[in-house]
């Protein structure tokens, strides 16, 4: 008999070893490689051409572009985030952590679907009774079919029998199926459900959403093993605790990546927010040291956001914690700040906080997280009215972001006075009631900040 295959799999990014490791070489993360059993083709005999299907090639000029359609969640905010609704036969997969107000979403979702197509919730971890005390307190009287059950098979049954035109599977980690020995929750597991989902939604034209938790402590497999199987993946962001809820697309094969809406959590769950540019600002009555605002772009619209920066005297090995930005950023712009800025860091702790729990990726933050840096480190107050973004380069040269004119008037729209920002991208009029500082290299910003505050 042959000897089976053994793999070890990572529960979070689901990239596979040969040898088992304490930390995935793929996405560092610790303790979360899985053991897993590759099962031997059962086949004795290998497929003949024959025995195959026949395919067609296809002129792509020949092909005639099919006008998907496309079911409204009733949430025009959500739909924008999709690309204009849900696509016929698409896989979407919403990741958050847990109690961020995903079922809360899909319900309010396919609650408005159900108005005009038939819709099927399956949940695995609640009971039919408490996703009706949920609709209750939502206000959703729409008769929704539901099922509490977590065996894939029967789920699979019964929707082909009812013919639903959506499927939610609230989580896929709860699920589990007949082709995987192992625990729910594990790799393969959650793996072998989403594929099999995945195929009957693409045999039977459903949209299937699939629910999934991130989990930090690792107990679960994470969403983003199942990144590449699926359609469209949308991350829940902001804090369970806080009152925004921010999601973002960052895969969609029927629309824009990084696409993001913004809701509100309430006592009548989540309410959009339509206009969301200013609700990152801290509104603090008397501006503080170490804080400052910047506009970024995510996808189709400006927003403002505050950032904040804590430097103090560190007792022993200095800290660098970022949170809402990226960690490694961090550490080359406190070099950059040493080298090109002659601003000295090595015996502080630093930190830095993105307010409202928005995750910020672009590099147009750096200008704004040096200053305020700079200004919690000199005890300096950065008047509010002040705006700023640019990528910082290693040679300390502020280089241009793009649609900055956009941004420019979205900070002059909301009072902002003065805006320090790249050489490159100072417009050719000047804008009404925001004085601009064009700088092209880091010391003139730092210099700016200190003549000035
Ligand atoms: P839920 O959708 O159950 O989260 P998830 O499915 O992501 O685990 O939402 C849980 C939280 O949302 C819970 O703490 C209660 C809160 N909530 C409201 O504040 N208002 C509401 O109308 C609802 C339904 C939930
Ligand atoms: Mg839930």
């Amino acid at each position: 008999m042959a000897k089976a295959k053994i793999e070890f799999v990572c529960r979070e990014c689901g990239s596979s070893h040969h040898q088992w490791a304490g930390q995935c070489l793929d996405c560092k993360a610790w303790n979360t490689l899985e053991e897993v059993v590759i099962s031997q083709s059962i086949s004795s005999k290998p497929a003949t051409l024959q025995d195959l299907p026949p395919s067609k090639v296809h002129n792509l000029s020949s092909i005639k572009s099919e006008n998907r359609l496309r079911l409204s969640t009733g949430l025009s905010e959500l739909d924008r985030t999709l690309g204009g609704g849900l696509v016929e036969g698409s896989v979407v997969l919403i990741g958050g952590d847990p109690g961020i107000g995903k079922s809360t979403l899909i319900l309010q979702a396919i609650a408005a679907i159900n108005k005009d197509s038939d819709t099927f919730y399956v949940s695995g971890e609640e009971s039919a009774n408490q996703i009706s005390d949920r609709a209750i307190r939502l206000g959703i009287s729409e008769d929704i079919l539901l099922l509490s059950e977590t065996y894939l098979e029967k789920i699979i049954k019964i929707s082909k029998e009812l013919q639903p035109k959506v499927i939610v599977i609230d989580s896929i980690q709860t699920m589990v199926t007949d082709t995987s020995s192992s625990a729910p929750g594990s790799v393969t597991q959650v793996r072998d459900c989403a594929a099999q989902l995945t195929q009957f939604a693409k045999q039977t034209n459903t949209v299937v959403l699939m629910i999934g938790h991130v989990t930090k402590g690792g107990a679960l497999a994470g969403p983003r093993i199942l990144e590449h199987m699926v359609d469209a993946v949308l991350y829940f962001e902001g804090d369970a605790g806080g009152r925004y809820r921010i999601i973002r697309a960052v895969k969609n094969r029927f629309g824009a990546v990084n696409e993001i809406s913004v809701f509100a959590m309430s006592e009548a769950g989540l309410q959009q927010v339509e206009n969301p540019s200013a609700i990152f600002l801290s509104n603090q009555s008397k501006p503080s040291p170490g804080s400052m605002v910047m506009v970024t772009r995510e996808a189709s619209r400006p927003l403002l956001i505050e950032l904040q920066a804590l430097v103090d005297q560190s007792s022993g090995n200095p800290r660098r914690v970022c949170v809402g930005l990226e960690q490694n950023r961090l550490a080359l712009q406190l070099a950059v700040l040493h080298k090109h800025g002659g601003i000295t860091t090595h015996d502080q702790d630093v930190f830095v906080n993105v307010v409202g729990g928005i995750k910020v990726n672009e590099t147009a933050s750096d200008l704004v997280v040096m200053l305020s840096i700079m200004s919690s480190l000199r005890d300096k107050v950065i008047p509010s009215d002040w705006i700023a973004f640019g990528e910082v380069g290693l040679t300390g040269e502020v280089r241009p972001v793009y649609n900055a004119i956009e941004r420019l008037s979205e900070a002059q729209k909301h009072g902002f006075k003065v805006a320090i920002i790249p050489k490159a991208n100072s417009p050719k009029k000047p804008i009404k009631g925001l004085k601009l500082v064009p700088v092209e290299y880091l010391y003139q910003a730092l210099q700016y900040m200190a003549e000035n505050t």
